[in-house]
């Protein structure tokens, strides 16, 4: 192949305006010679007054593999420099704030600055020029350019993989001049190109380029070397994505990071069967919404057994069409006895029976008077309703009794409560309650999702634990002290047909499996023959709340749902991550499931712990507090 080596450099008063060296084959050379002076003649800083181009053979020439490539997308400059120390310092280059900071004493992009990576002397000697690193080839004909001609990525990534392939070079930050340009990188052998999206603000001129080196002193004449007279040609540049999918996905990137940096980022947590039992060498799960444990109980497991061989895996089309089994139907009329209602209907999931069911009772010209804590389904029920939603403040009858009254004129009126609310395990006022919704002809609506099966004698939730009427509508979930998964709303027959006609969380959408309906279905068989369930886990709840207290953990609950505080959600995560290391599942509740600052360790204690494991868990959990 017969290569040639392009030089254009373009000046202004004697001030560096471009520069840029190619190497191409020989065809390509005066097309290539023309596009430099082209774009010399057109740089943001100026028309040159002198513009140079030279061709000339370029000597031996090594042939590199492009370093990978990772794409950084972020929010603002502020992050893109953190993100751009935070990998370096990963990298083991431990002072990277440090060489960062170094940057606005670069003098220009051709000349970077050869820095040591632990002492931060320069080594480049002449601290104007700086070390120059070209002779290399041209990429632009492998990807392709931006408007302007001038295609900064694949330049960036040509010379980013010959000073990674220097000796003795263990990183690079480079920042361009260029105002219109915020985008830079870093780069490493290990860590490859790692493009930043914006690294400077947009209009700043400050670039630079350090070139960071770790290695003997008598060793850097050949680093620089190579640098500046060592031909090279880049291959397989990687192909950059286009950049409107960049922005179009940059917001969430940002979003993510911004999450990730209060602490609020989330994953899901794999537990398999076998680990999940202290006892058998797993974890202690204290935070499960299995109250009565009939999640695991094998009467709950045979009927879902048994419903899955008769029935098969799905139900195969929505309730209304072709999804109503035979234990749909037992399910609804056992869930009605249970609870002493006219009739009951289920769904797929607590979320869409709470949306479907706020929906379908209200709309537009009506309004909704709902807990300052209640569930999200139930806020999203709300939203989605398009009912005027007011809200008044948690298990403050006299501020519900007043906004009702003030209510007075639209179409209908909606109270919406938890029974117990979930992250916090205190229970509504539920005879209170109701005599303000009669007094103002609202309809009362519940979520029983955390009460049935947990309070009364029975189980049968917040009625039978004050021993008073129900409201108009009771949602209950089967997917807590049921054990199994779907959800169900009880009250008078013409509210479940109107339900049944309205509800489009229950309309459109695929009926729960029949074997979730069955397990469900047997949950509540065991627990109307043996309600002493009930009683254990009170009893257990009850323990727990006083070894935690014993240990001076302050708590306050009244069910199962135990609450430790902690406040700040980067120390509830640490709690939380110091417990799991203990081999205790406790989950970190924060922003936006509870307000911000507000950071709980959400405990839920179950009938199948026993007192040992309880105990060991108020213990650690009273260390690991005092700890992070
Ligand atoms: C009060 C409350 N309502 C509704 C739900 C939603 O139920 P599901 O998980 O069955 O969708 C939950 C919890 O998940 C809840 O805590």
């Amino acid at each position: 192949m017969n290569l040639y080596s392009v030089k254009m450099r373009a000046s202004r008063a004697g001030e560096h305006v471009s520069g840029a060296e190619k190497i191409v084959e020989a065809s390509a050379a005066a097309a290539t010679a023309a596009r430099l002076v082209e774009r010399a003649l057109n740089h943001e800083k100026g028309t040159p007054d002198f513009v140079n181009v030279k061709l000339s053979a370029p000597g031996e020439i090594i042939r590199l593999k492009a370093l990978a490539v990772t794409n950084n997308v972020v929010a603002s400059a502020a992050e893109g420099r953190e993100l751009a120390i935070e990998l370096l310092e990963r990298d083991g280059i431990a002072r990277a704030r440090e060489i960062m900071e170094l940057l606005p004493q670069t003098h220009s992009m051709r000349g970077a600055m050869l820095i040591d990576a632990d002492t931060l002397e320069r080594l480049d000697g002449d601290g104007e020029r700086g070390v120059r690193a070209t002779c290399m080839d041209d990429a632009e004909s492998s990807v392709k350019g931006t408007a302007s001609g001038k295609n900064h990525y694949a330049e960036a990534m040509v010379l980013a993989t010959k000073v990674q392939n220097a000796p003795g070079i263990i990183g690079e930050i480079c920042v361009s001049d260029d105002p219109a340009y915020v985008t830079g990188y870093v780069a490493s052998p290990h860590l490859g190109y790692q493009r930043i999206s914006a690294i400077k603000e947009k209009g700043d001129s400050n670039g630079g380029r350090i070139f960071i080196y770790r290695g003997r002193r008598e060793d850097v004449p050949a680093a620089v070397e190579f640098l500046e007279r060592q031909s090279v040609i880049v291959e397989d540049v990687p192909v950059l994505d286009s950049p409107l999918p960049e922005r179009r996905f940059s917001g969430i990137a940002a979003e993510l990071t911004a999450i990730e940096r209060a602490g609020l980022m989330r994953e899901c947590r794999v537990l398999d069967k076998a680990s999940r039992s202290l006892r058998r060498g797993g974890v202690l799960i204290l935070s499960a919404n299995d109250y009565l444990s009939l999640a695991d109980d094998p009467r709950v497991i045979e009927a879902g057994v048994a419903a899955l061989r008769r029935d098969g895996a799905g139900s195969g089309g929505s309730r209304l069409t072709t999804g109503t089994y035979p234990v749909h139907r037992n399910l609804e009329a056992h869930l009605a006895r249970f609870n002493g209602c006219e009739e009951a209907i289920v769904f797929a999931t607590g979320y869409m029976a709470n949306v479907g069911t706020i929906q379908a009772l209200v709309g537009k010209g009506d309004a909704i008077l709902s807990d300052a804590l209640n569930h999200a389904s139930i806020i999203d029920g709300c939203r989605l309703s398009g009912a005027e939603v007011v809200v008044y403040r948690h298990g403050d009858l006299s501020d519900l009794a007043r906004k009702l009254s003030l209510c007075r004129e639209y179409r209908r009126r909606l109270v919406v409560s938890d029974a117990v609310f979930s992250m916090d395990g205190d229970i509504l006022d539920l005879p209170r309650w109701l005599e303000i919704c009669r007094r103002y002809d609202a309809f009362s609506m519940i979520d029983e999702a955390h009460s049935t099966g947990v309070l009364g004698t029975c189980g049968r939730g917040l009625a039978e634990h004050f021993a008073c009427g129900h409201p108009d509508v009771t949602l209950g979930t089967l997917s807590k002290a049921l054990g199994s998964e779907g959800a169900f709303v009880c009250g008078s027959r013409d509210l479940i047909r109107y339900l049944r006609n309205k509800a489009r969380s229950f309309i459109f959408s695929t009926a729960p499996s029949p074997a979730a309906m069955a397990a469900a279905d047997a949950a509540l068989s065991v627990l109307e023959s043996d309600p002493s369930r009930v009683d254990k886990l009170r009893r257990n709840a009850a323990f727990f709340v006083e070894e935690l207290r014993r240990r001076g953990v302050v708590v306050e609950t009244a069910t199962p749902i135990v609450p430790v505080p902690v406040g700040d959600e980067h120390r509830a995560l640490a709690a939380s991550q110091a417990l799991w290391g203990r081999g205790i599942l406790v989950p970190a509740i924060r922003y936006p499931t509870v307000a911000r600052g507000a950071a709980r360790l959400r405990c839920a204690v179950c009938a199948g712990h026993d007192v040992e494991e309880l105990a060991f868990a108020a213990q650690a959990i009273a260390e690991v507090l005092q700890t992070v």
